[in-house]
């Protein structure tokens, strides 16, 4: 009996060893690998940070694409949210001769010459996501961000019937889909009799969102509407109402619509729209393929996105471009 124990004591530490160090482990470090023992290309992946579930898809939609392909081995490294490191992490990927680079970048100003570095040294880039300035990279993919924000700015007009007090939950305001969110939906609710009540820069952040809110919540007694720029800020802004017990009086509207984020939030009624922010994990792959196979390929890939209503997530969204 004694035996068994010990047996199965092993066994089950040996498990626990082989999922702490496996590839398919989900706990993000600085740096992965998705490997290849034949791989004929190396991939650099730089990513701003993987702490929020979004950049965790994006990881996996990377991978699980180029896992279909012997020919490919990606490098992931992680920037924690910190443009230095990311830059640092770009220059590493430079040195040690990446055959192409995907880069996820935090910021646009300080991303901006590490890719054009990369890029005048023959090395193709790939943009997802957030923008860079000027156009030294090989392909930009994402989803318009300003027709996004113009999208909800249309949507929340309809909802509050062209008038009503609104906070907006801006993200990152020096990365450009922050910028874009608010230009596309400031434009959308012109002349309208829609206020702005409050404003703040949450940084794309669910606890930075939670206090905003909370202040936006001492210093108003009527809010309508929340739009938030992503699902974690439009969450963490519900989280602060619930806690007032004024959560019953607002409505709350996100950007992103993951399935197992945002698309639930608008099942259990928390949240009353989310638009669907794509990855692109997947087409940057498939580009990334075209690429190193000497294609040409677009310089600018626009993805589709959705908007998820109560009304309409069971019939998979409605498109919004
Ligand atoms: C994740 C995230 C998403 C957002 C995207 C914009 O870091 O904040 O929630 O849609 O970045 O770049």
């Amino acid at each position: 009996m004694k035996k068994i124990f010990i047996l199965t004591g092993l066994l089950m530490s040996l498990f626990w060893f082989a999922g702490c160090v496996s590839p398919k482990s989900d706990t993000p470090t600085e740096e992965t690998a998705s490997a290849h023992s034949t791989s004929r290309w190396t991939i650099g992946m730089s990513q701003c940070n993987l702490g929020e579930p979004w950049r965790v898809q994006m990881n996996l939609d990377i991978k699980n694409a180029a896992d279909k392909h012997p020919e490919l081995r990606v490098i992931f490294k992680d920037a924690q949210n910190d443009s230095l490191k990311q830059r640092a992490q770009i220059e590493e990927f430079i040195n040690t001769d990446v055959d192409l680079l995907i880069v996820s970048p935090k910021e646009a100003a300080p991303l901006t010459s590490p890719i054009a570095e990369a890029y005048d040294k023959g090395i193709p880039v790939i943009v997802l996501d957030r923008r860079v300035l000027g156009d030294r990279y090989t392909c930009f993919i994402g989803a318009n961000n300003k027709t996004i924000g113009r999208a909800a700015g249309d949507w929340i007009r309809r909802r509050l019937q062209n008038q009503g007090r609104v906070v907006e939950l801006k993200g990152l305001m020096t990365s450009t889909p922050g910028q874009d969110r608010h230009t596309g939906f400031r434009g959308a609710i012109e002349n309208s009799r829609i206020d702005i009540i409050f404003e703040a820069d949450m940084k794309w952040l669910e606890p930075n969102s939670r206090r905003e809110m909370e202040s936006a919540l001492a210093r108003f007694n009527t809010i309508d509407l929340v739009y938030a720029h992503n699902d974690p800020g439009a969450h963490g802004a519900y989280l602060a109402a619930r806690a007032a017990n004024r959560e019953q009086d607002i409505l709350f509207v996100g950007i992103d619509a993951l399935p197992h984020e945002g698309q639930v939030y608008v099942r259990q009624g928390l949240l009353a729209a989310s638009f669907e922010y794509p990855t692109g994990g997947r087409d940057a792959i498939t580009t990334a393929l075209d690429i190193l196979g000497g294609k040409d390929v677009e310089r600018e890939i626009t993805l589709r996105s959705r908007v998820f209503t109560k009304d309409n997530i069971d019939q998979g969204g409605e498109w919004v471009n």
